[in-house]
């Protein structure tokens, strides 16, 4: 195999074995910064999505908190006297409430925000069969965060989730049996979702979808036009070697070797003519002083040859 890369090699024109050279060096430094450039554009894609994840996260939390020490006390009383449950009073409600108003500014559509439970009161917080894997890795692996892409109809969404702990006893009060829990609440929600769920038991995942599509789009374009310029660059050095390449070596040297020949078949008018003082125009003087040699060497020999 080596051999024969090398008699291939040494019967090879300058030209192929120059462009074979820069070639392959053009394709393992493509390869090369084309792979790294593309991890770091995705690095950034994804801390990007993932800080405005994480904001968005924050902010509900404070929703929740708000719902919880602010909101809840002064509808505590509702809960027991009216027929109809006051969801208002309840944090994980009023998050998902504002997320759904904040949804509704242009350009954050696919955001989505979940309480998502196996088994929840509202319906609406039913996990689906990711976020039901999510919320069983948090109760088998504590954690207090979980990072990750999910496929979505309109594309990819990086989520962030944090499990939702039944801390207080307070909370069991309306999440462990029907017969204590208020019957307002009873009578919106029914008695089938949302019980029997024990203090510390982690029981479901507060989860944030930020859809990544329009970012991995301005990642590809950056991608496929730097690489596009590097490509272009390439092409260019390429063309304008090999061009010189030509000009100043190849052209000079076929001259040279056509008139060494024909001066070898008896034409001593050949001339190696050549102005310019580089190394080849050394080269072409260094022949005409041979063929000069030559010249009146055989004419000493040759006497009768005299004009
Ligand atoms: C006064 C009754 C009440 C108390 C106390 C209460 N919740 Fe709830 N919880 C509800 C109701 C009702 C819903 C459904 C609200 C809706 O319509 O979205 C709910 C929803 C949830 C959800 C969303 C998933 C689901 O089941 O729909 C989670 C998680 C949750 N509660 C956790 C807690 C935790 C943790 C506590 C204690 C800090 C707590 N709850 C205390 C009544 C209560």
């Amino acid at each position: 195999m080596g051999m024969f890369f090398k008699t291939l090699f040494k019967n090879t024109k300058i030209s192929t074995k120059f462009n074979l050279f820069v070639i392959l060096i053009f394709i393992i430094g493509i390869l090369l910064s084309g792979s790294t450039f593309w991890i770091a554009l995705e690095q950034r894609a994804e801390a990007e999505v993932s800080s405005k994840a994480l904001v968005l996260m924050e902010t509900m939390n404070g929703v929740r908190s708000y719902t919880q020490d602010r909101i809840k006390p002064l509808l505590k009383e509702r809960l027991e006297t009216e027929s109809k449950f006051t969801p208002e009073a309840v944090a994980p409600f009023s998050a998902r409430e504002v997320f759904e108003y904040f949804r509704k500014n242009p350009g954050y559509e696919n955001f989505i925000f979940k309480n998502a439970a196996p088994n929840p009161t509202n319906l609406r917080d039913q996990a689906d069969e990711f976020e039901t894997k999510l919320v069983k890795e948090f109760q088998n692996q504590p954690s207090s965060e979980k990072n990750g892409w999910r496929d979505f109809s309109f594309g990819k969404a990086f989520y962030t989730a944090r499990p939702i702990v039944i801390k207080k006893p307070s909370c069991l009060e309306c999440h462990s049996t029907p017969d204590i829990a208020p019957k307002s609440l009873l009578a919106t929600y029914g008695t089938k979702h949302g019980f029997g769920w024990k203090l510390n038991d982690i029981v479901a995942a507060q989860i944030v979808y930020v859809p990544a599509e329009e970012i991995m789009a301005s990642v590809r374009r950056s991608f496929v036009m730097t690489l596009g310029i590097l490509i272009g660059t390439f092409l260019l050095i390429v063309f304008s070697l090999n061009f010189l390449l030509k000009r100043t070596v190849i052209q000079r040297i076929q001259k040279i070797a056509k008139t060494a020949q024909a001066a070898s078949l008896g034409d001593m008018k050949a001339d190696f003519e050549e102005d310019s003082k580089d190394e080849i125009g050394i080269l072409a003087m260094a022949f005409n002083r041979m063929k000069y040699s030559l010249e009146v060497a055989m004419k000493r020999l040759n006497p009768r040859e005299r004009n």
